[in-house]
């Protein structure tokens, strides 16, 4: 496993580590991923995931880093805090290692929620701040509503059928020193799933046929080439979900090689933005 830094914090992180929305695994692929180097488990308060997360790493604690999220609709300062008090209860923990907001709110003003943020810093309840969804001009406003502390992170989605985030995104967070976390980076486990029917499916099918094609060159299935082409751009990391241990470790194979420019420009025409 490769390790990227988070943020501009000295904290080093999985390139590939473990999402859990809708997971059902139990503890053992989170742990066997831990034990490959994925040692980066992103939750949420709204997953309800954030107890199988506590069980997974119980013992292993210092080894892990935990990252979890505030609901969109519980922005408000107080609701801030009784949030990341809830999850620090269902994580059965004392810190949050990275805590996102979840969406940016139409309704709260940002300056509210990171404020709050702050004053869990403050306490030592949260030891990184994140958020998630966030566009360039709501990065900017809620970077500017802090005065303490950096945003470290934006979690947004990216993968080889959505790249909008290439255009203003990624080349804002590299400048600005904030990771890129890639969700759904399988596209929802589209671009690893079998049998494809490639045939059937016009252009979109001739997509899927050349990241076969790269994967077979590469010697790596088409799940890890997908992640690995995610990570191509600093400063993405990804973090696929899987309820399976033969599939972690598949996923955990994405890191530690790099497709060659000539691959992933074949697969980026394949995939236009
Ligand atoms: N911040 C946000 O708003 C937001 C939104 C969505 C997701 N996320 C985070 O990002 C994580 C990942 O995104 P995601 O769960 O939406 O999608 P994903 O990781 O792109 O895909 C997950 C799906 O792919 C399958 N899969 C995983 N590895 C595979 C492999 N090697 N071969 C074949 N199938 C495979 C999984 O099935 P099995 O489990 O059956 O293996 C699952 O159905 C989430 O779990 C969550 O932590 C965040």
């Amino acid at each position: 496993m490769e390790y990227r830094e988070l943020g501009a914090t000295g904290v080093m992180i999985p390139e590939v580590g473990l999402g859990t929305w809708k997971y059902r695994g139990g503890p053992e692929p989170l742990r066997r991923g831990i034990e490959l180097g994925a040692n980066l488990i992103d939750t949420a308060e709204m997953y309800r995931t954030e107890d199988a997360v506590g069980q997974a790493v119980r013992g292993i604690r210092e080894r892990v880093f935990v990252a979890t999220k505030v609901l969109g609709s519980n922005l408000r300062y107080d609701q801030v805090l009784r949030a990341a008090e809830n999850s620090l209860r269902q994580l059965d923990d004392s810190v949050i290692d990275l805590y996102q907001v979840h969406w940016p709110s139409h309704s709260v003003p940002i300056a509210e929620t990171m404020r709050a943020m702050e004053t869990l810093a403050d306490r030592g309840m949260v030891r990184y701040i994140g958020v998630s969804n966030f566009s360039v001009a709501e990065l900017r406003e809620a970077q500017g509503a802090m005065s303490k502390y950096p945003i470290v992170c934006n979690q947004v989605l990216y993968n080889l059928k959505r790249r909008g985030i290439e255009r203003d995104l990624i080349p804002y967070c590299r400048e600005n020193g904030i990771t890129v976390m890639a969700y759904t980076p399988l596209a929802d486990g589209s671009l690893a799933a079998r049998p494809r029917l490639s045939s059937r499916m016009g252009k979109a099918g001739r997509g899927w046929e050349i990241l076969d094609a790269v994967a077979l060159e590469a010697g790596r299935t088409p799940a890890q080439a997908a992640l690995n082409w995610c990570l191509w751009r600093e400063p993405v990391v990804v973090i696929p979900k899987t309820n399976s241990v033969a599939r972690t470790e598949e996923n955990c194979g994405a890191s530690g090689w790099r497709l060659t420019p000539e691959q992933v420009a074949r697969l980026e025409a394949a995939f236009p933005v």
